[in-house]
């Protein structure tokens, strides 16, 4: 088999370069190693920075975004048993967040994909990618017992950070810079109805807390703990108890409660690789960058990337230069430090540290009163929230 660029991994880092190389003509195969199942059922993000759904909704996969998406023109910090609204649209001309479920971009673009004969693969076993430094690339896997062989003009590596790409290329040429927290999020998904029409961020002596939602019915909160935390010792009514006294307001607001309808521990690190490249394998998403969740910006950054990659593929073929390609690395490295600068401070002003005093403690108060009430503060969150310029 031949293709233009082999697409390993259909998160939105793999569907959406296909996607975007699709509308200018280059041909793509996406293999997965999962089911469409599995994947369009796997519960992760949910926060669409504005460049995002202006991408969706430009490329002509945003009709059930537009539909379903809820727009949120405002963010809340809790502390103190307050709450403050930081204006996001009002401080960013007009720029705001969509609450969408990233099993429904990956959803919308399957089905955008499959719509246009694109070529997907999925549940494939033992892929791996060669010759990664000559002009053509190969990428070898098995499906239903049956070994395959792509050969390819470039190899997208957006198999997400547990993926094979990034360790296929020689030892040596790529660094990675790390920090990993000493704590983690339990998430649940709930059938209850929101009781906050925006997002509400909580800083609480007991640790942080999260109130976010999918759709009118259901909420999903996070609440931080141990890294290594084990689920069997949170059974639901323990996991409400805690979200109730982290969340809960002096005017008497809190979540509602309801059955809970999924439960995971996710851990927290900030990774990030350099290059992104060697030789035809660019990396794009989490293959290449991990943020913690506390920016929700690990999607947007994904998206971002694969912007990048399928503009410098298409002046490849369309202007025969070579220089974008080059400079994909780089140019996505400004933007990827800058959001994982922004998810670190956030991080680190809204949680609780093993060891953390007094004086820790009315640092961070100190700093979310500033961001709460000075415009200059409220501004600085707001741009990056929303989403820094994709260019
Ligand atoms: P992935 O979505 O991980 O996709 C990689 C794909 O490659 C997967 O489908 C995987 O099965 C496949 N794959 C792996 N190895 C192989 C292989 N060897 N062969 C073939 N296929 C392979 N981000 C936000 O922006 N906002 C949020 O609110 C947010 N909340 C989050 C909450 C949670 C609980 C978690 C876990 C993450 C959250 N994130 C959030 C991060 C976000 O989900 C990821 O950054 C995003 O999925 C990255 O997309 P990707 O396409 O790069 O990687
Ligand atoms: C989510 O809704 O899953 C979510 C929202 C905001 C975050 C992280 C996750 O910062």
């Amino acid at each position: 088999m031949r293709t233009q660029v082999g697409i390993v991994g259909a998160g939105p880092a793999g569907l959406m370069l296909s996607h975007l190389l699709h509308l200018c003509g280059i041909e793509s195969i996406v293999l997965e190693c999962r089911s469409r199942h599995y994947i369009e059922n796997r519960v992760r993000a949910g926060v669409l920075e504005q460049g995002t759904v202006d991408l969706m909704i430009g490329t002509g996969v945003g009709e059930r975004l537009q539909q379903q998406g809820l727009r949120h023109e405002g963010v809340w910090f809790s502390f103190g048993g307050r709450r403050h609204r930081i204006p996001l649209a009002e401080l960013t001309g007009g720029r705001a967040i969509t609450v969408y479920a990233q099993q429904e971009v990956v959803k919308d673009l399957i089905q955008a994909r499959l719509g246009a004969g694109g070529q997907m693969v999925f549940e494939v076993d033992e892929l791996s990618v060669q010759e990664l430094d000559s002009i053509r690339p190969k990428i070898r896997y098995r499906h239903a017992g049956v070994a395959h062989e792509i050969t390819c003009d470039f190899i997208a590596g957006c198999d997400g950070f547990h993926g094979v790409c990034r360790e296929s290329a020689p030892e040596g040429v790529i660094a990675a810079y790390e920090r990993v927290y000493p704590f983690a999020w339990l998430g649940i998904l709930a059938e209850a109805a929101p009781t906050s029409e925006e997002l509400i961020y909580t800083y609480h002596p007991r640790g942080f807390a999260l109130f976010s939602m999918r759709s009118p019915q259901v909420t999903r909160l996070y609440l931080q703990c141990k890294p290594d935390e084990d689920l069997n010792e949170w059974p639901d009514d323990r996991v409400w108890e805690e979200l109730c006294a982290r969340m809960r307001t002096e005017d008497g607001w809190a979540p509602a409660v309801g059955p809970v309808l999924q439960k995971g521990v996710n851990g927290m690190r900030s990774f990030v690789i350099e290059p992104m490249q060697f030789g035809r394998l660019f990396l794009a998403g989490d293959a290449a960058h991990i943020v913690p969740p506390t920016g929700a910006k690990g999607l947007n950054l994904a998206i971002s990337d694969v912007r990048v990659l399928s503009q410098a593929i298409e002046a490849f073929y369309k202007l025969g230069r070579g220089d974008l390609l080059e400079q994909y690395s780089a140019h996505c490295l400004r933007r990827i430090w800058k959001v994982q600068r922004f998810s670190w401070w956030m991080t680190s002003m809204l949680h609780l540290f093993p060891g953390a005093d007094g004086f820790d403690h009315r640092r961070q108060l100190a700093e979310l009163d500033y961001i709460t009430t000075s415009r200059a503060g409220m501004t600085v969150l707001a741009e990056n929230y929303v989403g820094l310029p994709m260019e």
